[in-house]
């Protein structure tokens, strides 16, 4: 493992992962990665039903997307071959893809080797399912951020319909409830809690009352 300083951030869909993470980085100035829009990205590009694919067949047209990360904070970019992941990935309907094509131990693999790559370059904070228990153990700061089922569904809503869509707050809290399942009952790195993960519920807090939990925290550690 790298000797580079490795901030992780996990938890479930919604709670406000990518928003902290930017944050975050911001005010540390390093990078950070968003581990999920790898797995959206790959989604995309291979289609629906690709978790059904032979693990030769995956590797392969896995092992032909090369990640890239560059700038910092809030500027941070995040390329596939070379090409910026945009807003395209972040559909729910991309999401629960995602979550399929990620129960994959072949795919994880592969975006493993991808991320570590990425952090034995950098500084970064990382976000994501796995990146304090598989990716990245031996992180100084490991934070996994959760909060209640409804509370994650109305800041999805709020998040899509700032983008001009009109999802229905139903049909959205069963996606968020069914993509959870899948994340934590997978058998590989299924989504839990590093055991020396800091544990911070952001039901009641908003953005600046966790990050400042979350500062506090790595200036006390450091
Ligand atoms: O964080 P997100 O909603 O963009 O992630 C999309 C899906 O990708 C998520 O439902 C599960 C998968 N994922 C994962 O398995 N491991 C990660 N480190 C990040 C995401």
């Amino acid at each position: 493992m790298s000797g580079r300083k490795v901030v992780t951030l996990d938890g479930p869909a919604g709670v406000g992962k990518t928003t902290l993470a930017r944050t975050v980085a911001g005010r540390l100035g390093v990078p950070y990665l968003d581990t999920g829009a790898m797995f959206r990205c790959l989604a995309l590009k291979l289609g629906p039903g690709a978790e059904t694919l032979s693990a030769e067949e995956l590797r392969a047209r896995c092992a032909a997307c090369t990640f890239s990360l560059s700038g910092s904070g809030d500027t941070s970019v995040l390329s596939c071959n070379g090409v910026p992941i945009g807003q395209e990935v972040r559909t729910e309907q991309v999401g629960l893809l995602a979550s399929r094509l990620a129960a994959v131990p072949v795919v994880r693999e592969l975006l493993k080797e991808a991320q570590r790559a990425i952090a034995g370059q950098t500084d970064v904070v990382v976000e994501g399912r796995d990146m304090g228990t598989v990716v990245f153990p031996e992180a100084r700061h490991k934070f996994f951020l959760d909060a209640r089922p409804e509370v994650r569904a109305l800041r999805r809503l709020r998040e899509l319909e700032a983008r001009g869509e009109r999802p229905d707050l139903a049909a959205l809290t069963e996606q968020i409830r069914l993509r959870d399942e899948m994340d934590r009952s997978r058998a590989a790195a299924p989504l839990r809690p590093a055991e020396d993960a800091v544990l911070v519920d952001t039901s009641d807090l908003d953005i600046d009352g966790v990050l400042a939990c979350i500062l506090e925290h790595i200036a006390a550690q450091r």
